[in-house]
């Protein structure tokens, strides 16, 4: 098996590189990654020797970067994009860009260089927007509200059109929040882990009673591997984790693990648009044999620990472009 990775450096592609190469020694693997912030090569170092490993620095939204990875290629994984919410508030030209305009980039060089590889998009529960009661389905209505959720529904609906129109060979994965190591320290997760460990505040958005479902990165990559085996060209699937969390009981067992002080935890002015609740109905990925591998309390255990003992992957990014965006975004709100 040939595969292409598209945006294979970042968090959840990475793991996934990571992942495959270690079950399918055989597979030729190509990752594609244009290193942008969260990009980081240094995530792939253990593949560096791998036979059938190559990393090519390039960009989605470029046909010349894409188009001659493709001949013999039989699938396609697109996890390129630009990903933190926050962030797409504060500028939405990279999130249109490469989260709209590269996977039409990616759709266009497919049908032209490798038309009978398969495409398996990274979308996100995000696309649902809020969801105030009960889960979203797969065939629910995509209410996106906020610039990143806009641009991934954006992506994730020409990859549709392609399906419909074309009968593009496509899968597209919509799982909920991912944790775990190598995220970059932006997100709620990391943010909180690294700054406890900094001896830092905890920025809570308003009063912390926001709802996220949350799916270790490795059980993420397990279900992708699943769509690939089992799913079906065409279709839609959520990638759920289960139980539902507010975001305050997940910092204060950040807290704990750390025995860093709940006092810590500081309540600041909201994120504009903040969507309340994630909920996903997640049987669809279920009847296909996929399951949660361990409680979140005890994933949550190891992620912590790995920030801990990996400070070296993390502090370094805790610097330069990283703190003019901190002290901009949480300056008047800590
Ligand atoms: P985040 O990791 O940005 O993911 P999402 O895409 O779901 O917004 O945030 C997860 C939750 O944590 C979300 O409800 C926003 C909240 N949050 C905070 O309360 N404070 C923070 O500093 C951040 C980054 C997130």
């Amino acid at each position: 098996m040939n595969l292409l990775i598209t945006g294979g450096a970042g968090f959840i592609g990475s793991t996934f590189t990571l992942h495959i190469a270690e079950k399918h020694p055989d597979w030729k693997l190509i990752v594609l990654d244009k290193l942008n912030y969260r990009g980081r090569r240094e995530n792939l170092l253990p593949l560096e020797n791998r036979a059938g490993f190559h990393f090519i620095h390039g960009d989605i939204c470029i046909k010349g970067d894409i188009a001659p990875l493709l001949p013999g290629v039989d699938w396609v994984v697109n996890f390129a994009a630009e990903t933190f919410v926050d962030r797409s508030i504060m500028s939405a030209d990279e999130f249109v860009r490469t989260d709209v305009l590269g996977t039409f980039n990616i759709l266009e060089a497919m049908q032209e260089f490798a038309p009978s590889a398969k495409l398996l998009h990274l979308s996100t529960d995000e696309v649902y927007g809020e969801i105030l009661e009960g889960r979203a389905a797969e065939d629910s209505p995509l209410r996106p509200r906020n610039p990143y959720s806009a641009s991934k529904a954006g992506g994730e609906l020409l990859v549709q059109s392609y399906i419909n129109t074309y009968h593009f060979p496509a899968i597209i994965a919509r799982p909920c929040n991912n944790f775990g190591p190598c995220q970059f320290p932006e997100n709620f997760i990391p943010l909180f882990i690294t700054n406890a460990l900094e001896q830092k505040p905890l920025p809570l958005y308003e009063d912390g009673r926001q709802v996220r479902s949350w799916l270790y990165v490795d059980d993420c990559c397990i279900a992708l591997e699943i769509l690939m085996e089992k799913g079906k060209l065409g279709e839609v699937y959520n990638i759920d984790a289960g139980e539902l969390r507010e975001n305050i009981a997940v910092a204060e067992r950040i807290c704990g693990e750390l025995a860093y002080d709940k006092s810590n935890i500081k309540l600041v002015q909201d994120r504009p648009g903040h969507d309340r609740r994630y909920a996903l109905d997640g049987r669809k990925m279920t009847a296909l044999g996929f399951k949660q591998s361990l409680p979140f309390e005890e994933r949550l255990s190891q992620t912590v620990k790995w920030y801990a003992e990996n400070p070296d992957w993390w502090k370094p990014l805790k610097s330069g472009e990283y703190l003019s965006f901190y002290r901009k975004w949480y300056g008047e709100r800590l």
